[in-house]
C-alpha cells in the first residue's frame, strides 16, 4: 500500500521546500561523471513535481543553483546550466498540462542570457496555470536574499518613503524574493546532509525538517509522500505549549 493513502488530506502543507542534493556521489556509485547525476536528478524532479501536485501542495521550491554554485568547476556549471535550460523548455508543456505554474527566485541577472529568456518564458507560459506552483531557486541564496531586502528598505529610507521606525518583520518579508507566497511548513534534504546550505534563512523560522539519506536522482514519489506523511505527525507549537496549541477554539 502507497503511504499517499495514509495523508490527511485536511494537513497538506501549503509549501515544501527541497535540497536536491547528492546527484555528484549518486553518479560517482555508478561509476559514471557527476553530469550524468544532474541528468538523472531532472526525472527526480518531474516525479517530485508530480507527487506534489497529486495531493494538493500549492508551493514546491527545488534549490536548484546556489550563490555558492558559482564556484564550481567551469564545466560543470556550464552543462547545469545547459540541463537547466533544457529541463525548462523541454518539461514546460508538461507542467501546462497539469496546471503548473512556473516561478524563480534568485538573482536572475547573473544567469546566462539564454538560461534567463527561457526561464522568462516558462514563466510567462504557465502564467495562467493555478494548480501547484513551482518555484527554481536559481542563483539563490538566503544571505544574497536578505542583503537585497535591505538595500531596497535603505534606499526607501534614504528618500523619505519610510521611516526607519517602521521597518518589523512584514517589511523585510515584503522586500524578499518570496513576498507572494507563504513560509515553507516543510523543508526536504536529501543525501543524507544535516545543514541549511544558505536555503530560504528567514522563511524557514518554524519550518518542520526532514532529511533523508537517499541521494537525489533516487527520490521517488513515494519518498515525498513519506514526508508529508510524517511532517503530519508532527505537532508545531511556535513558541506555545501543546495544551494550547490542542485547545479548541470555542
Ligand atoms: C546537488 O547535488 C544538486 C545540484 C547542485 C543541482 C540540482 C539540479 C538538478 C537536479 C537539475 C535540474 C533541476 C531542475 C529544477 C530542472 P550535488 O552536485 O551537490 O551532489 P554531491 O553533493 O553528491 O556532490
Amino acid at each position: 500500500m502507497s503511504v499517499k493513502n495514509l495523508i490527511n488530506s485536511d494537513k497538506i502543507p501549503q509549501h515544501v521546500a527541497i535540497i536536491m542534493d547528492g546527484n555528484g556521489r549518486w553518479a560517482k556509485t555508478k561509476g559514471n561523471n557527476r553530469i550524468f547525476g544532474h541528468q538523472n536528478g531532472v526525472n527526480a524532479v518531474r516525479d517530485t513535481v508530480e507527487a506534489a501536485s497529486e495531493i494538493g501542495v500549492k508551493y514546491l521550491t527545488l534549490y536548484a543553483f546556489s550563490t555558492e554554485n558559482w564556484n564550481r568547476p567551469k564545466l560543470e556549471i556550464n552543462a547545469l546550466m545547459q540541463l537547466l535550460m533544457k529541463a525548462i523548455r523541454e518539461e514546460t508543456p508538461r507542467l501546462i498540462k497539469n496546471n503548473v505554474r512556473i516561478l524563480s527566485i534568485g538573482d536572475l541577472d547573473s544567469l546566462p542570457s539564454r538560461v534567463k529568456s527561457s526561464l522568462e518564458r516558462a514563466k510567462a507560459d504557465t502564467a495562467h496555470c493555478n494548480g501547484l506552483s513551482l518555484v527554481l531557486a536559481l542563483s539563490y541564496s538566503g544571505r544574497w536574499e536578505i542583503a537585497n531586502a535591505a538595500k531596497q528598505i535603505a534606499k526607501l529610507v534614504a528618500n523619505n518613503l519610510l521611516n526607519a521606525d517602521d521597518i518589523d518583520e512584514k517589511t523585510i518579508g515584503k522586500y524578499l524574493n518570496t513576498s507572494n507566497m507563504p513560509d515553507p511548513e516543510l523543508i526536504i534534504r536529501t543525501s543524507g546532509e544535516y545543514r541549511i546550505s544558505n536555503f530560504l534563512l528567514w522563511q524557514i523560522a518554524y519550518s518542520e525538517f526532514y532529511f533523508l539519506s537517499k541521494f537525489w536522482p533516487d527520490f521517488a514519489k513515494e519518498d515525498f509522500f513519506e514526508a508529508i506523511y510524517n511532517y503530519q505527525q508532527r505537532e508545531r507549537r511556535f513558541g506555545k505549549i501543546s495544551e494550547q496549541v490542542n485547545q479548541i477554539d470555542k
